[in-house]
């Protein structure tokens, strides 16, 4: 049986040449097509600066690095999150804090994020999370953020093609200082693993392209050590220099060739998930059941996931068993996602997923359905149809 995935990425001949070039160019690493990726994102997202690294996680800690979050502070984010969001505060020695869900858009709420602001006066950085790929209320959150003396760093990871309530691209930087993607196969585009790191300060992206590599500058920017740098005025040809501590968060030539390819069809990728949307918004419209989350704001999202919310008690079937009869008949739903307080390891920390009633009720019903580039209509009304049934 072809079992239909909640996601995945549509690969073409394009795609394949241009990664089997890269290969042919004996460039694999450190060579053009890194730069020539993330000029093609910054184009895209209308962003001054963007800097390829390994995946969206690597994205997120040099982010949180560069935003100078500082170990004795706070970061906040959402509950309704992938791990990495939250992550990237602990990595950094930051604190990191929840602020709940808006129920309709599972995104950050705005009022509750002025209310944790000032329960949190630590918070130096600010984390929204576009989910599914519907932008956040960003003109709400950076006045927030503002008041709170506080920056903003948004986790785009679903939403490269989505455009905020004025128009501009999510990533183009508009009300934040940093954005960061994903290239993980079930995002927007693909790049196998990968992800970018977008900003308009000039200083902020120089040290971003400096921590994607242990920290060390090659000569971009002015050397510490002038002595050790210069013989005769002239710059030595060996020296490098490693000015604070980081990692190897970079990404390959090859990943970003396919990073090229992948992202002259992604409005085209964007618009046939909209048809789907569409569709499946159309075949909820009646059920007491099945709720879509995001309903009314469909135009501006990339649409990462397809998530809806189904009243399991009232329908006498658990979402296990639910998931379970799913994937025997060929379809593979999943939950995005648990709330990240809820991990052992954030409840080791003290933290309690019961302290987000939104966040809470949300996941108890949340399900997530088959959304991609290549879904057929046909294999849509298969989905449809058994979701109907099952619940009937
Ligand atoms: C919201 C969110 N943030 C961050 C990440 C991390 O991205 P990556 O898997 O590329 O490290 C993901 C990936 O699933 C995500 O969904």
């Amino acid at each position: 049986m072809d079992m239909i995935s909640y996601g995945r990425q549509h690969i073409d001949d394009a795609d394949i040449q241009a990664v089997v070039e890269c290969l042919r160019s004996g460039a694999l690493t450190q060579g053009p097509k890194v730069a020539e990726f993330e000029q093609a994102i910054s184009a895209y997202v209308g962003v001054r600066y963007a800097v390829a690294v390994s995946n969206g996680t690597a994205a997120l800690h040099l982010a949180a690095i560069a935003a100078d979050v500082g170990s004795s502070s706070a970061v906040v984010t959402s509950p309704i999150t992938f791990v990495a969001s939250a992550n990237a505060a602990l990595y950094v020695g930051a604190r990191p804090v929840f602020s709940d869900v808006d129920p309709e858009t599972i995104n950050l709420s705005p009022s509750g994020l002025v209310h944790t602001l000032d329960q949190h006066p630590d918070a130096k950085v600010i984390i929204p999370v576009h989910f599914a790929g519907l932008p956040c209320d960003m003109v709400a959150i950076s006045a927030a953020a503002d008041n709170a003396g506080a920056v903003i760093i948004e986790d785009a990871a679903h939403a490269l093609g989505s455009r905020y309530s004025d128009g501009k691209m999510v990533g183009s930087c508009a009300h934040s200082l940093m954005t960061t993607f994903s290239f993980h196969p079930v995002k927007s585009i693909t790049t196998g693993e990968g992800g970018m790191v977008t900003t308009n300060d000039e200083q902020v992206y120089r040290r971003l392209l400096r921590l994607r590599s242990h920290g060390i500058n090659k000569g971009s920017d002015e050397f510490l050590d002038q002595d050790a740098a210069f013989t005769d005025g002239r710059p030595n040809p060996w020296y490098y220099e490693m000015q604070e501590l980081s990692f190897n968060y970079r990404i390959t030539d090859i990943q970003c060739a396919l990073g090229i390819t992948q992202l002259a069809k992604l409005d085209k990728f964007v618009a046939r998930r909209r048809q789907l949307v569409a569709r499946y918004d159309e075949a909820f419209v009646d059920s007491k059941l099945i709720r879509p989350i995001q309903l009314g704001q469909r135009d501006r999202s990339a649409h990462h996931l397809y998530a809806v919310r189904i009243d399991f008690s009232a329908a006498g079937i658990s979402r296990a068993e639910f998931m379970t009869r799913l994937r025997e008949r060929g379809v593979i739903s999943q939950v995005h996602y648990m709330p990240v307080p809820a991990h052992p390891y954030y409840r080791r920390l003290g933290f309690c997923s019961d302290h987000y009633p939104n966040a809470q009720a949300y996941y108890r019903q949340a399900l997530s359905l088959p959304l991609f580039y290549d879904l057929t209509e046909k294999q849509q009304d298969t989905v449809i149809a058994l979701l109907i049934n099952l619940l009937q």
